[in-house]
């Protein structure tokens, strides 16, 4: 290679040296006689100068230079005169007096989006540009600490005996959870492929091979609507054992994220890790995966305001539900923010927040007229409030109670800063429901997915009260973001037939979708267990980003296409017709 050095590189030890610079020209400052640039590569940036003493011709060609030129530099590199260091930058108590400077390509100008300054652009400006956006150092600070984690993951499983194992990418269409995308088959018209939304049955079918010690970084593919944690693919780092227990997995993933934080943030993260049931996760913090950064825990108030004369509440208790509460301390909201805290109430369909502000010995309510004195006592009590602390209540059946509060909670800890940014908390969530009723859907369906096992002691429940049954499923939560899911699994071929039945799955349909799992079950498949990352979500948290499109190089935008290339896109009349299908866009 030409270059002798880096733009990150360079510093006082230097100072004399013949050094060769290539990169980027990110900003040129023209002082008559001195054209200063900072050259830019991923490693840094290096102050250049161009002096017309040095040499004229080289000083007129450094006139042409615009933003994001490449460019190759030769010159000596000398200090800063005094007062001018940089102490921002590494190499910023030196410069490069230029004797040679050669132009291996210019830029267009003015560029669509601006590289280095702080004022980023639109994100489908930048995502149309991805390429130019991706020069940027923050995005490359991500990218380069995405593929440490990555690194570090991957050695950690090879220590630890594991064997990285690719599976297909074009794979049978089975239901799993979300919806497929699929790919049509063209030796076998009006067949299709789908892609996988993960390696779940390949990684089972490995234990039945006597791979006792899989993983794989995979990609995964899934027609679902985006958030800022969803992409219609990303990245799983996907496990699976044979003769593990739930413990043996908790413990694996404890020790393997106590390397990934060590070697990637220097951080030491406390392990084991702390553990909640599911239901404790739903009755005191609203949410599957609840963010352990802060409190706000809530309190059971339905016995403590049942029999009040607001005939709401009472309707609600009567229909079995439930008035959960989070006490707020002296948060002085405005009125905006109680109509913020409602709507995100709201949007998990409560129909009201009612708010009780404590003066004095009485409560300042919406509905204090429909309190006794009994019930005023009562809720001072169970909650503790002090003077102007704010109870936020919601009373409606369980799910919609638990969650919706739980929205408010979040939005609360968000408009009081509660949540401290550089704390890292894990949590296990367990004793999952196997079970629950889709609403969409009309029927029952996995919480997990269908080749979760059932609790040992609940499997006779299956058929006579399913949503009773607990599954040996757990998921690994971070700040609040399921980082992680996975689950003990069925690996006997009779209780995977019952579980289909009672997901409303034939014996026909099963032996149709399922067959493969089914018949290698008949030949001594060994328990097994495993569990699944988002790198991507990982990834982000490690960065410091609440979007996972902020470390993947090329994601999707919101609306599940990609600006850059265009994609998705029309095809040609002639794929089609090789492939036999025929487009009819219904209206
Ligand atoms: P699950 O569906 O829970 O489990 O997925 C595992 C983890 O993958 C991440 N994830 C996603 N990340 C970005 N975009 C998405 N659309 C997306 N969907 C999921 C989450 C999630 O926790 N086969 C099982 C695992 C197992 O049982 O072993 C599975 O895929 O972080």
């Amino acid at each position: 290679m030409k270059r002798t050095h880096t733009c990150g590189e360079l510093s006082e030890k230097q100072i004399g040296k013949k050094v060769c610079l290539q990169g980027w020209v990110s900003t040129r400052r023209d002082h008559g006689p001195l054209i200063f640039i900072d050259l830019r590569d991923r490693y840094g940036f290096t102050q250049v100068v161009f002096n017309q003493e040095i040499s004229s011709e080289v000083h007129k060609l450094a006139k042409t230079l615009g933003r994001e030129f490449v460019v190759e530099i030769e010159g000596k590199v000398s200090r800063r005169p005094k007062g001018t260091d940089n102490k921002k930058i590494k190499t910023g108590s030196i410069e490069i007096g230029v004797s040679k400077l050669k132009i291996l390509n210019s830029s267009e100008q003015p560029l669509p989006l601006e590289i280095d300054a702080h004022l980023l652009a639109g994100e489908d400006v930048r995502l149309k540009y991805r390429y130019l956006d991706l020069r940027r150092p923050e995005m490359q600070k991500n990218i380069v600490l995405r593929h440490k984690i990555v690194k570090a993951i991957r050695d950690f499983f090879d220590n630890e005996n594991f064997i990285e194992i690719e599976t297909p990418v074009l794979a049978k269409s089975t239901p799993e959870g979300s919806r497929d995308y699929l790919v049509p088959s063209r030796i076998f018209p009006g067949k299709f492929f789908a892609l996988p939304q993960s390696p779940q049955q390949f990684k089972q079918l490995l234990m039945v091979s006597g791979f006792d010690r899989y993983f794989q970084i995979v990609r995964c593919f899934r027609d679902e609507d985006l958030r800022a944690d969803r992409q219609p693919e990303f990245t799983q780092l996907d496990i699976e054992m044979s003769f593990v227990e739930p413990e043996d997995i908790y413990c694996l993933m404890e020790n393997c994220f106590k390397e990934v934080f060590k070697k990637v943030l220097g951080i030491q993260v406390k392990i084991p890790f702390p553990r909640m049931i599911f239901d404790d996760a739903m009755n005191f913090y609203g949410s599957d995966k609840p963010d352990t950064r802060f409190g706000l825990k809530f309190l059971d108030l339905t016995k403590e305001l049942a029999e009040t004369e607001f005939e709401i509440f009472n309707s609600i208790i009567k229909k079995g539900g439930f008035i959960k509460a989070v006490v707020v301390p002296k948060p002085d909201f405005s009125k905006k923010d109680l109509s913020d805290l409602l709507d995100a109430a709201k949007t998990f369909k409560a129909k009201g927040l009612v708010t009780m502000e404590v003066k004095g010995d009485s409560l300042e309510s919406q509905i204090a007229k429909f309190l006794k004195p009994g019930h005023v006592k009562a809720v001072l009590e169970k909650t503790k409030a002090r003077e102007n602390d704010l109870i936020l209540l919601i009373a409606d059946e369980w799910r919609t109670c638990c969650t919706a509060l739980g929205a408010v909670r979040l939005k609360v800890a968000e408009k009081l800063s509660l949540i401290d940014k550089n704390k890292f908390s894990f949590l296990w969530v367990t004793e999952f429901p196997l079970l629950e009723f889709s609403e969409e859907e009309q029927k029952l369906v996995a919480m997990h997915h269908p080749f979760t096992s059932p609790a040992d002691s609940d499997a006779d429940l299956l058929e006579k009260e399913p949503l009773k049954v607990k599954s040996k499923a757990y998921d690994c939560i971070l700040n609040g973001s399921e980082i992680g899911g996975g689950s003990i699994r069925i690996h006997k071929r009779e209780m995977q037939s019952r579980m289909f039945k009672a997901l409303g799955i034939s014996d026909e349909e099963a032996e149709k979708k399922f067959g493969h799992l089914l018949t290698a079950f008949k030949f001594g498949a060994p328990p097994h267990g495993g569990i699944a990352f988002g790198i991507d979500r990982l990834a982000a948290i490690i960065c410091g980003t609440d979007s996972i499109r902020e470390v993947i190089a090329f994601p999707k935008n919101k609306s599940c296409s990609s600006l850059m290339d265009d994609s998705p896109s029309e095809v040609s009349a002639q794929q089609l017709k090789e492939l036999k299908l025929k487009i009819d866009l219904e209206k």
